[in-house]
């Protein structure tokens, strides 16, 4: 592919900055995107669905965007909960580049880094995320196995899936490894699954405890 993947951590394609609208009915804001960052045209359509039908951050006092790319989702949950600490993480330079700019431009405070930055004893009341699923379950299930066990007690993870990019057996797949994840709605093909902490003694870090109960 001429162009690469969006997910590479420093895409060679020349810069080429132009603004989208993120229009929801609580709030409205002009983003900056890229090439060579995921959806450089537009909002994608299963980041819509998310925002529109879920992302909404209540009583969450720590959020995390999985994949902020230029952050329509973190802008976005950061707008909607002005005292909560938003985080945001991304493999892609340029897209996280993107993020804080974006953020500064609408007066956002978050936090944005690559996911090595992050401090690693963080643990998170809300996490959102419109995942890479196209980087393949080999790299796709350690990704969300780092980030979901994270997770606060009480807390969510709120991921938009569409059906034919697999939502169905990625919602098994978390079942099995024992996060109690259940559909929140299916909308144009996408679904939004909300994925609850699993229990301590599933992690892996306490496998072997687990073994000797
Ligand atoms: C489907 S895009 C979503 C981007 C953005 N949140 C949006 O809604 O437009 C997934 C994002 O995950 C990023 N990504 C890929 N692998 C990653 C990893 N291992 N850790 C964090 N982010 C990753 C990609 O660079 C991409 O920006």
């Amino acid at each position: 592919m001429a162009e690469g993947h969006y997910f590479e951590d420093n895409p060679s394609v020349p810069s080429k900055v132009r603004q989208v609208p993120l229009k929801l009915k609580d709030l409205s804001m002009e983003l900056d995107v890229d090439r060579g960052v995921f959806s450089g045209m537009k909002i994608d359509d299963g980041t819509q669905v998310l925002l529109v039908e879920a992302a909404k951050p209540g009583k969450a006092k720590t959020i995390l965007d999985v994949g902020c790319g230029y952050g329509p989702i973190a802008c976005a949950v950061a707008r909607r909960a002005p005292a909560a600490k938003v985080w945001a993480v991304d493999v892609n330079a340029r897209a996280r580049d993107l993020c804080a700019a974006n953020a500064k431009k609408h007066h956002l405070d978050i936090s944005v880094h690559a996911p090595e930055d992050m401090p690693a004893d963080q643990q998170f009341d809300l996490i959102v995320s419109n995942p890479p699923i196209r980087i393949g379950k080999k790299n796709l299930h350690p990704l969300l196995e780092l980030w979901l066990d994270r997770l606060a007690p009480g807390g969510r993870a709120e991921l938009v899936v569409h059906k034919h990019l697999g939502s169905d057996s990625l919602q098994r797949w978390l079942i099995e490894q024992g996060w109690p994840t259940t559909r929140l709605i299916s909308r144009a093909g996408y679904r939004i699954l909300v994925v609850k902490p699993r229990p301590e003694r599933l992690k892996p870090s306490n496998a072997a405890d687990d073994q000797t109960e």
